[in-house]
């Protein structure tokens, strides 16, 4: 090789004197220290955190997962428990707008005031507001010939009933009854009381088979 370095063993291994490798060794050996094979004290931190944050998170669940059993958390339960509670209580108002928007709006109109000289207003109307019997009479059985409403006579169509009649009605429960005309009897101003589902029940018993109503005939009643 070239004479400007005649021993060196990188250059040719069989040049190289036990000098030149144990100084070669040595300028290898004192050399920096290698800081990477080091610990380092910020992964060591968090491997204690996730091991923390994962002993937390297997003992929370143990504590608070319910086994994962089914029941323990259901979504449907009622609160309160037992049977009786689970029943979903209905407010007469909400079920009376439904019953109301689906049957009466298309002759009583949404605002409740009717159509002039065919279909009389529930708004103010003194059969609306004033005895419990007669009006839910009118939505058992149905209506017809003239009726005064709001001192405006009304006879141009027929109220049906709403109960069960021979030969027809709508044939709503009781329930739906009391609550559309607890609605009816609370909206747009009126002050007529609730109606009790019980109330609707007895009349519907006391009048089994009858037809329409007139007017003359709802004025007998309390
Ligand atoms: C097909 C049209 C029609 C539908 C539907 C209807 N009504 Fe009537 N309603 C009438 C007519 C017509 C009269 C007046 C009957 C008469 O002239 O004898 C009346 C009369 C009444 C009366 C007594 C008079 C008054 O204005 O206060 C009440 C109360 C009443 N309806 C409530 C209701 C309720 C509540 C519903 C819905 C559950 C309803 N009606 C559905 C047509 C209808």
């Amino acid at each position: 090789m070239s004479a400007e370095m005649p021993n060196d063993p990188r250059l040719e291994q069989a040049a190289a004197t036990d000098e030149s490798l144990i100084s070669a060794h040595e300028k290898a050996a004192a050399g920096e220290p290698d800081t990477h094979a080091h610990y380092r004290l910020l992964p060591l931190a968090l491997l204690f955190v996730f091991s923390g944050l994962i002993f937390f998170g297997g003992t929370y669940l143990n504590r608070y997962s319910g086994h994962f059993h089914s029941e323990i958390f259901d979504e449907r339960q009622m609160p309160g428990g037992g049977a009786e509670a689970a029943v979903v209580q209905i407010d007469p108002v909400v079920l009376g707008r439904k019953q109301y928007a689906l049957a009466c709006i298309t002759c009583h109109q949404a605002n409740g005031q009717g159509v002039p000289n065919v279909y009389p207003p529930l708004v103010g109307s003194e059969w609306v507001n004033g005895s419990e019997e007669r009006v839910i009479s009118i939505l058992l059985h149905g209506l017809k010939g003239p009726i005064t409403v709001e001192g405006k006579t009304y006879n141009a169509a027929v109220m049906p009933a709403f109960g069960q009649v021979p030969g027809g009605g709508y044939n709503w429960s009781d329930e739906k009854i009391a609550a559309v005309l607890t609605y009816v009897r609370q909206e747009w101003g009126n002050t007529g009381g609730p109606i009790a589902v019980a109330k609707v029940t007895e009349l519907r018993n006391k009048e089994a088979n009858r037809k329409e109503w007139t007017e003359a005939e709802l004025l007998q009643l309390p």
